[in-house]
Formats: C-alpha cells, sequence, structure tokens
C-alpha cells in the first residue's frame, strides 16, 4: 500500500491536496474526550492503552484529518527518570531540579520503563487505522522538558529556568544530555511500536538569546534529531515564540519545521527553498468560528507553496474552540490543491 498524504508531503511529493493535522486534536474541545472525562480522570486515561486509544481516534471520527497523534503527555516517560509530578491542568513537580546535586541525583534511566502504556496505544492505534493515515508519535524537546523539570510548572517566561541556566551552566547540560539520550531512546522505541513519524515539540524553544541557545541548548537537541534520523523515522520539529531561532531551527538535521502563527510562512519557505514546513494558522482565528477560520485558512493556502507544506495550526487548539471552526478547517484544505 503506499503512504498518506502526510508522509508524502514530508518527502516533498506532488500532491492533490496538502496534508492537515492539528496539533492537540485529541483534547478538550471535543463532546466525547469531555465525556470520557467525566468518567476517568486524565492520569487514567493515559495509564490505560484501551483508553488512551479511543482518544486519539476520536478526532479521526470526526474529521477528514491525515494523522493521528497518539494521546499522552510530553511527561509520559518522566517515571523512568525518577520525576514525580502531577498534572493542575498542566505539569507540576514535588520537587523540582534547581542544583547540580539535583541532577546527579537522578536515577541510570531504565529505557523499559519509557512510556510502556504510551507505546501499547500506538500498537493499537496503528492497527486500527489504514496507511492512508499516518501515525505520530512525539516527545518534548530537551529544553521544554527541563523548562518543566527545573521551574517546577509552566510559568511565563520561565525565570528559574534561566537563572539556573546562567548559574548552572554545567548543570544544565547534563540534564539535557540525559534527557536527549532518553527522548531518542523514547521515539525510537514509539517507532517501532507504529508511529510513522515523530513530532519533537520545543514549545518554550524561545526563553534564550540566540547566543545562549546555540551555546546551551542547540548540541542536545542536535544530538537527539542525529539518533531519531539514523533510526530512519522522519522528524518534525516544531518551535513555538521564537522568531528569533527560526533560522537557526530550519538549518537542523529534521524532515520538516513547525512553527507558530508569529511567522509569515510564505516568507519563511521563500527563505527556506526545498524544507518542508508546519503550520501555521493562529489557534484563537477558530474561537472567531467557522467565517473567520474558512478565511484564514484559504489565505494561507493562496499565499503559501502547497508542496512541501502540512497545514496545521500554529500551537495547540483550544479547549472553546468550536467543532464548526475545525469544519471549516478541513473543507478549506480539501477544496483546494
Ligand atoms: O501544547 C504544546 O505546546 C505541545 C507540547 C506539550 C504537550 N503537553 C503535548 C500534549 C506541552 C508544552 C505540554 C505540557 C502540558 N501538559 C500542558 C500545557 C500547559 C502548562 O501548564 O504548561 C498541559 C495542560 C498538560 C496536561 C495535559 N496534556 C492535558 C490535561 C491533556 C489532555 C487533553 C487536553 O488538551 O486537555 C494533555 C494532552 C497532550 N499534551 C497531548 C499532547 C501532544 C495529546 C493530545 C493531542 O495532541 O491530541
Amino acid at each position: 500500500m503506499t503512504d498518506g498524504l502526510l508522509l508524502r508531503a514530508i518527502r516533498c511529493e506532488d500532491l492533490p491536496r496538502r496534508p492537515l493535522w492539528v496539533m492537540r486534536q485529541a483534547g478538550r474541545y471535543l463532546p466525547e474526550y469531555q465525556r470520557m472525562r467525566r468518567e476517568h480522570t486524565f492520569k487514567e486515561l493515559m495509564r490505560s492503552p484501551q483508553l488512551a486509544a479511543e482518544a486519539t481516534l476520536l478526532p479521526l471520527q470526526r474529521f477528514a484529518l491525515d494523522a493521528a497523534i497518539v494521546f499522552a503527555d510530553i511527561m509520559s516517560p518522566m517515571p523512568a527518570l525518577g520525576v514525580d509530578f502531577d498534572f493542575d491542568p498542566g505539569p507540576v513537580l514535588a520537587t523540582p531540579i534547581r542544583s547540580r546535586a539535583d541532577v546527579d541525583a537522578l536515577p541510570e534511566v531504565d529505557a523499559e520503563a519509557l512510556g510502556p502504556a504510551v507505546l501499547a496505544t500506538l500498537q493499537r492505534v496503528r492497527a486500527q487505522l489504514g496507511n492512508d493515515v499516518a501515525v505520530l508519535g512525539f516527545c518534548g524537546a530537551p529544553w521544554t522538558l527541563a523548562a518543566y523539570l527545573v521551574e517546577g510548572r509552566g510559568v511565563a517566561g520561565f525565570p528559574t529556568l534561566r537563572a539556573f541556566a546562567a548559574k548552572e551552566p554545567a548543570a544544565l547540560g547534563a540534564l539535557l544530555a540525559k534527557l536527549s539520550e532518553a527522548m531518542a531512546s523514547y521515539v525510537i522505541a514509539q517507532g517501532r511500536a507504529g508511529a510513522d513519524a515523530v513530532q519533537i515539540f520545543d514549545s518554550w524553544a524561545g526563553a534564550l538569546s540566540l547566543a545562549d541557545w546555540q551555546r546551551l541548548i542547540r548540541p542536545h537537541l542536535v544530538d537527539l534529531l542525529d539518533a531519531v534520523g539514523q533510526a530512519g523515522l522522519p522528524r518534525i520539529l516544531f518551535l513555538q515564540n521564537a522568531p528569533h531561532l527560526v533560522d537557526a531551527y530550519a538549518a537542523l538535521p529534521a524532515e520538516v519545521l513547525g512553527v507558530d502563527w508569529r511567522l509569515d510562512l510564505a516568507e519563511l519557505q521563500r527563505r527556506h527553498p526545498g524544507r518542508v514546513v508546519q503550520g501555521n494558522i493562529d489557534p484563537a482565528i477558530l474561537l472567531a468560528g467557522p467565517g473567520a477560520t474558512r478565511t484564514a485558512a484559504q489565505e494561507l493556502l493562496r499565499r503559501t507553496d502547497s508542496r512541501g507544506h502540512i497545514v496545521n495550526l500554529g500551537h495547540g487548539i483550544l479547549p472553546k474552540t468550536p467543532i464548526a471552526s475545525v469544519e471549516a478547517l478541513v473543507q478549506a484544505v480539501h477544496g483546494s490543491a
């Protein structure tokens, strides 16, 4: 069987239309998901491969999307690193990592313990979908994971993390190296379990200057990307709120560069010819309803080169998004080449 549109777009093939999927597509805006959440906590859903597979497939039952992303969180593999956390609603750590001693005290990573429920979920999802729909695995980029481990929870600008980078650069390096190695094993295992490609979420990429990013973060991100590439797994690298880093990210070894809505995607394509890109409608536009969504989608399709473009939002879909807006997005993408 031939591959679906998403994998073919990654290979930059000529296609009848562009592929589409939506970041956080299995989340809270779906009434069916809200129903599941009335009976189970988020943790319960993630611990059960059967329920997590069901949640993964919900958006595909409603919308003609070209990919399913496994229902899990970027923190799902963290128990294998000895990290104790809860969700409120985002990740909250019992004891954040704040010193060299804290980093050194992290246990050796047990590869078998890296998200076993996520791997079992991927196996189920892959078995239930045809090859026309791509199954995506994912992980957090080392820096975005470190943001939670050091700050202790999502905080605007991550000031504690930035102070740690300034005060303890070697300890930060040791933490990023550990995360990079663990995430490489984790997503390679996802590929073996059925993921056709993996997205690496660097949602908090933009916290440091370009110079500090080059010095402290880039080497560990490259190690992760190289390891995944050597395993033959296509890589979608997503960065958010980091316009000062986008050209540096465009030079990294990943098949696809995913960007948020702040960037002009057409201009990015012109600056990096031949680079496959993903994005980038502002998720807030969907809150404005199907009319505004259709206009934004058509404008994006008109302004950008269709070759090597995977349509997506510029960040996760927001909880109050009307279903009709997602339908309008799907129709706009299906209605044009
Ligand atoms: O949004 C992003 O930037 C993507 C990367 C990312 C994920 N989780 C991937 C994810 C980040 C930064 C997180 C951290 C996180 N975890 C947050 C963000 C807010 C914060 O406080 O920092 C939140 C709210 C969680 C907890 C969480 N994750 C819940 C409650 C859910 C269930 C579904 C929902 O949207 O409410 C998730 C699911 C989740 N997190 C998915 C992914 C890829 C799977 C769902 C999907 O993508 O379809």
